[in-house]
């Protein structure tokens, strides 16, 4: 009698593990390079030691929230959670006992992947090494610091669901869109925001600000748009963080050193592709010009400080020292990046693809606000480009967001 129900329990525990398909080689494999495109250790690693473990801050306009413990130890982490669990927070939002997560949490983009993606993902994430760390909660401000309220943003802003792929478009663009909206969430920094912290209706990738950073449009528009770049200058920088036209600093290095740069070849032709099949966008701002005495002062510093690496024509030297003229980052509305790179510095960033190394040196000792506002405004007006004019009010406010 004990033999049998000692059978019954166990049998039947080694049957349902026989039976419940342990992922193939091929799936943990693919759910590694997709938890890449997907930079989900951008935010759910804090300590380097402890990968995927959370608790990494994350400061949003409406206060902070620190990322949960993706490794499967079951008291912290997500270890005792089901495939549906999972599922259900990268579909929906929702946690296992029905609460919402916040959009830091961009599952407003994770929405997009397929179900097999999905526990892909899941499967990878089985196979960490398991570490027990508990977040801290959210320090966000009211109503916000209510969980409830997300099923009103959800309501308003949501909209679960994978993309339906477009058969009269190629194979490229599909898999690019894919990326762009889904995965690789470009959308979170370079789509504008609304008071509610939702992408503004209308405005795909026409450019936002993300901690003291601007990232610029990735649409078509002419002069802060990737309108001047072709598909192989978009490839070249999301697999080595340079190209011929710009280097990529701050939140966008981070972007290419954990994401994009793990990224097959095939992958990053396809976002290349699909963003190069933006439109041009909502139209770029009127400029307004600088005065003629900040450009003339400007031209100054630029030829004491600048010239020896970027050239008087401010050419540079292509994938070494950037070059300034028609450079899209630089004309954008928002000069918040660019005012980032003269008063830290900036270090090229090392991937397999480039290896070398380069740096800026930081200004913000050497010159004063209106210096810096003075280089700012001649780099963005010289050589043919267009930008407003920006203030030493303007570089004092940037000195202070960190
Ligand atoms: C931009 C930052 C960011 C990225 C990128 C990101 N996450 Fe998260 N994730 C968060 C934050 C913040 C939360 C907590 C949300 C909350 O508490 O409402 C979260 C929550 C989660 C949760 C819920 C865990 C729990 O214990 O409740 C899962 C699962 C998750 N993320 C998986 C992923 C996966 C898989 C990826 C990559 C495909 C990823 N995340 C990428 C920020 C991020
Ligand atoms: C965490 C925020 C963030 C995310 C996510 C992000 N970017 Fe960026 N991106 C930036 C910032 C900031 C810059 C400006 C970088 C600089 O100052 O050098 C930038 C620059 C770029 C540029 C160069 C544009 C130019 O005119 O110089 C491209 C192209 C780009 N990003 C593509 C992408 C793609 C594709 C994705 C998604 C796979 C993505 N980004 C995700 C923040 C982000
Ligand atoms: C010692 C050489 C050197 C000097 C001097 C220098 N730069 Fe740079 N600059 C660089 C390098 C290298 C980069 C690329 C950094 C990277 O890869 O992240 C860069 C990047 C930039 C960028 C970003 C362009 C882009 O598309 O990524 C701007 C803007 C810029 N420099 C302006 C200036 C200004 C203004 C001065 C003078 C006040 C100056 N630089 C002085 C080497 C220099």
């Amino acid at each position: 009698m004990r033999a049998i129900l000692a059978c019954l329990f166990l049998c039947g525990a080694f049957a349902a593990h026989a039976f419940a398909a342990e992922p193939s080689e091929e799936t943990i494999e693919r759910g590694k390079a997709l938890v890449e495109a997907g930079d989900c250790a951008g935010c759910h690693t804090a300590d380097p030691a402890k990968p995927f473990a959370g608790g990494k801050r994350i400061d949003t306009p409406f206060g902070a929230i620190y990322s949960p413990n993706l490794t499967p130890d079951r008291e912290t982490g997500i270890g005792a959670w089901s495939d549906q669990d999972f599922h259900g927070a990268l579909r929906f939002g929702v946690a296992p006992d029905g609460s919402r997560y916040y959009p830091a949490f961009p599952y407003p983009n994770f929405t997009r992947l397929t179900r097999p993606d999905i526990l892909a993902i899941r499967a990878y994430l089985s196979t960490l090494t398991p570490f027990a760390n508990k977040a801290p909660p959210p320090e966000l401000r009211f109503p916000l610091n209510h969980r409830v309220v997300m099923r009103l943003w959800n309501y308003l802003f949501f909209r679960p669901g994978i993309l339906q792929p477009e058969q009269q478009k190629g194979t490229d663009w599909n898999r690019g869109r894919y990326l762009v909206e889904g995965l690789g969430h470009c959308g979170v920094c370079h789509t504008p925001k609304n008071i509610f912290g939702a992408d503004r209706r209308g405005r795909a990738f026409s450019g936002g600000l993300v901690g003291g950073w601007f990232a610029p449009r990735l649409d078509g528009a002419e002069r802060g748009g990737l309108k001047s770049w072709s598909v192989d200058d978009i490839a070249e920088y999301l697999a080595s963080g340079r190209n011929g036209r710009s280097h990529a600093d701050g939140p966008m290095a981070e972007v290419i050193v954990d994401s994009t740069s793990k990224m097959s070849d095939a992958d990053i032709h396809a976002i290349a592709v699909y963003l190069k099949s933006l439109p041009s966008g909502p139209p770029e701002p009127a400029v307004l010009p600088p005065p003629e005495t900040s450009m003339k002062a400007g031209e100054a510093v630029y030829a004491h400080a600048c010239i020896a690496c970027h050239e008087a024509d401010g050419s540079g030297a292509p994938r070494i020292y950037p070059p300034l003229p028609g450079n899209p980052l630089l004309q954008s509305a928002d000069p918040a990046s660019t005012l980032r790179v003269i008063l830290d510095g900036a270090q090229t960033v090392t991937t397999p693809r480039a290896p070398n190394t380069g740096s800026m040196p930081a200004y913000a000792s050497q010159l004063s606000d209106q210096q810096i506002a003075d280089v700012t405004n001649y780099i963005r007006n010289a050589w043919g480009n267009a930008g407003s004019a920006v203030t030493a009010e303007q570089v004092a406010q940037a000195r202070k967001t960190r």
